[in-house]
């Protein structure tokens, strides 16, 4: 049985494939023995997957606008191992956090190709980005833009920056995941015109070199009208202010937040659909107004990670309600995948040791914390399911591991990488006594 057999298994990695007696095989490797192996809950990265979606970034958007800087947002998920993947493929990093910057910082990631976002920096992180020489400072609001200028000035740098902006866009999606509307914590708005007064401040700042602007309208956004709107809204803001402040964009940034498939029915737009209507906007726009075109900075995040991750449980208690539902429980949950608690998120299940039996059992897969809300998957077909089968979860490498609490005291999973037939532990599973290592008594 191959990838194209079963619709489900064409959202696990590119290399998965299924064996004569059932088994799911990623990266050349049975899922079942990783099981035995590293236990569950595992998150098993395919290494191969990784590689092709940064390709397809970088291939769809330079083929299209030479001048691109594919950027991956590493809050989607950072670790040293796929830290180390990214530098390989030449792209750059978005990090939020001193935590991300250090690990950047820890792997020798490219200093200039690392782009530092988030609304509330601390003046510690702004002076940890500062003094490693961090590529680009993206800047959020008015009292950050103050503290960027007093920092550089005492190091006596001029540092590289872009502002945020809000264009005033909703990209449709969830409520909490939407950010470049008015009423939002993040960016200058433009509306109010705080925009305008920002880069009236930042080109007055011999600290400050403005370079461009970026924005970023949400996550995941499933159609590519927002993109296009944004563009022209900021493209034209960018003219205005060439013509009343002399400032010349030479970096734009239209953010992340391309979609990726859950669901079997819920197609989402590629990436080169992504790539051909942001570009064929920036340019003919561009044109219009006679802007230089800038380089083009794009920040996947999920669109380099989601896919190559699955995630596997082992199932304990099948509770039946007769007429009403059957839940399967597994080992793990809102734990280390909070999304559906979180975002409604949806995700599409199988039972990685029963591939080859039909999926005649409607099912609720469920949790083990101590919340109702902790269900993964409402309502999924699976195979008939009994205790000790390992349930697969694909589409899971973005925004699960790294929102992953330890609510009810449960250790984090174990990640490995695949490749080959070869799998690499690249973050052990946390122990009871890493859960009390921290306490001081
Ligand atoms: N750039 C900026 C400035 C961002 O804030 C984000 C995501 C990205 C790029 C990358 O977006 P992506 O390509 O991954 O969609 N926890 C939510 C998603 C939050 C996204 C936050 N910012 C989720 O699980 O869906």
């Amino acid at each position: 049985m191959n990838r194209n057999s079963l619709p489900k298994l064409s959202l696990f990695p590119l290399t998965t494939e299924v064996n004569s007696v059932g088994h799911v095989y990623i990266g050349g490797c049975d899922c079942v023995e990783l099981v035995k192996e590293y236990g569950t809950p595992l998150y098993v990265f395919d290494e191969l997957t990784l590689c092709s979606k940064c390709r397809e970034f970088q291939t769809e958007f330079t083929k299209r606008y030479s001048d691109t800087l594919v950027i991956y947002a590493s809050k989607a998920f950072l670790n040293r191992a796929l830290a180390l993947i990214l530098k390989e493929e030449g792209l750059g990093l978005d990090v939020v956090s001193g935590g991300e910057l250090s690990l950047a910082q820890s792997v020798e990631f490219p200093k200039d190709k690392v782009y530092f976002h988030g609304n509330n920096k601390t003046e510690g992180e702004l002076k940890q980005a500062l003094d490693w020489g961090i590529g680009r400072i993206v800047v959020d609001n008015l009292y950050e833009l103050d503290l960027v200028h007093r920092l550089a000035g005492d190091m006596g740098i001029t540092q590289p920056v872009l502002l945020r902006l809000t264009p005033g866009v909703d990209p449709h999606t969830h409520r909490y995941t939407t950010t470049g509307v008015l009423d939002s914590k993040f960016g200058f708005p433009l509306a109010t015109g705080q925009a305008e007064t920002a880069v009236v401040q930042a080109i007055s700042d011999s600290n400050l070199d403005l370079v461009g602007f970026h924005f970023h309208l949400g996550s995941p956004i499933p159609e590519v009208s927002p993109y296009q709107l944004a563009i022209d809204i900021v493209l034209r803001f960018a003219k205005e202010m060439e013509v009343k402040h002399g400032f010349h964009l030479r970096e734009f940034s239209p953010g992340g937040g391309f979609a990726v498939q859950y669901k079997i029915g819920y197609p989402v737009p590629s990436v080169a659909d992504y790539a051909e209507a942001i570009i064929s906007k920036l340019t003919s726009i561009a044109d219009e107004l006679g802007l230089t075109y800038p380089r083009l900075i794009v920040e996947p995040g999920r669109g380099i990670v989601a896919q190559a991750g699955v995630a596997l449980y082992t199932v304990g208690a099948v509770k039946e309600i007769p007429e009403v539902r059957s839940y399967i429980c597994v080992d793990g949950g809102i734990g280390d995948n909070v999304r559906p608690a979180l975002y409604e998120a949806n995700y599409e299940a199988l039972v990685a040791n029963r591939v080859n039996e039909k999926e005649s059992a409607r099912v609720t897969i469920a949790g083990r914390f101590c919340e109702s809300g902790d269900i993964l998957i409402r309502d999924v077909n699976l195979a008939p399911v009994s205790p000790g089968d390992v349930i697969a979860i694909p589409a899971n490498g973005a925004y699960s591991i790294p929102m992953a609490s330890n609510y009810n005291m449960v250790p984090k999973p174990a990640i490995v990488l695949v490749k080959d037939g070869k799998a690499g532990l690249i973050r052990r599973r946390e122990s009871y006594q890493d859960l009390m290592n921290l306490d001081v008594i």
